[in-house]
């Protein structure tokens, strides 16, 4: 039965894959909208997945959110992590400290012995702000080694649903919807076709630097369904991992 469930997966994966065109989708039994264990799921696979893709030296950016920070929790020691360096992607957007990419960074370093470096930087930058700080030497250095990431793992929001736990403003939110924003990753807003819509300001990794780098998308549940399917529009990642409700319910969709 186990087997059967297995073969399952694959098939379900292999056909996202295709529709989406995500090299590789990874997809773990259940609804992580409803079952807390999925989560942790998809740390297990994140981890398989870089075991057998990071070299000494990599430098491994994570975003922020819940999958992230659940993901964290599955980290362990192993050899293939020693002289790498997990960074914060970008700085806060706006989410409580635990679920923060920077939190997240240095808790993956915790658990599996690599080393790790923070991003500082203020939330609501003023346009002079961001720019005088982005010259900042001690800035400037650890930008560079964000933007010299091997691999990058990111989480994929509801565009309504993150702008409301970011505590925004209702007019931002009418505005996204005016927008018809559907999806948010790295702080940018994605509507249906996959385009752009709105951009938070913050400092680190911007999407036109993913080329070259190895992207794990980490989403899943039902409720993601049309979020994962817009930001996949924009740019398909490496690797997708994801859940059999959000998957199906993607399938559903095309
Ligand atoms: O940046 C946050 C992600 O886009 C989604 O967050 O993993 O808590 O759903 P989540």
């Amino acid at each position: 039965e186990m087997m059967v469930e297995l073969l399952g997966l694959r098939k379900l994966g292999d056909d996202l894959a295709q529709t989406l065109g995500v090299s590789r989708v990874i997809v773990v039994a259940g609804d992580s909208d409803t079952e807390d264990w999925v989560k942790h799921s998809f740390g297990k696979a994140c981890v398989n997945e870089l075991k057998s893709i990071v070299k000494a030296g990599d430098v491994l950016a994570v975003m922020g959110g819940t999958t992230l920070a659940a993901v964290a929790r599955m980290m362990s020691r192993d050899d293939v992590f020693a002289g790498t360096t997990f960074v914060p992607a970008r700085g806060g957007l706006g989410e409580k400290v635990e679920i923060q990419a920077s939190t997240i960074s240095a808790e993956c370093a915790r658990r599996t012995g690599a080393a790790y470096r923070l991003l500082h930087v203020p939330e609501h930058l003023s346009a002079e702000a961001h720019e005088s700080l982005v010259l900042e030497p001690s800035v400037r250095d650890i930008l560079q080694l964000i933007t010299s990431a091997a691999v990058v793992m990111h989480g994929i929001g509801d565009a309504t649903h993150m702008a409301q736990r970011r505590g925004s403003l209702d007019i931002f939110t009418n505005e996204l919807s005016r927008k018809q924003a559907i999806a948010e990753a790295f702080g940018y807003f994605f509507n249906a076709e996959g385009q752009i819509v709105h951009k938070q300001r913050t400092i680190g990794l911007q999407l036109d630097e993913l080329q070259g780098k190895h992207v794990i998308s980490i989403a899943g549940g039902q409720s993601k369904a049309a979020a994962i399917l817009a930001y996949m529009k924009h740019r398909p990642s490496d690797v997708l991992i994801t859940d059999e409700a959000a998957a199906k319910a993607i399938l559903d969709r095309v």
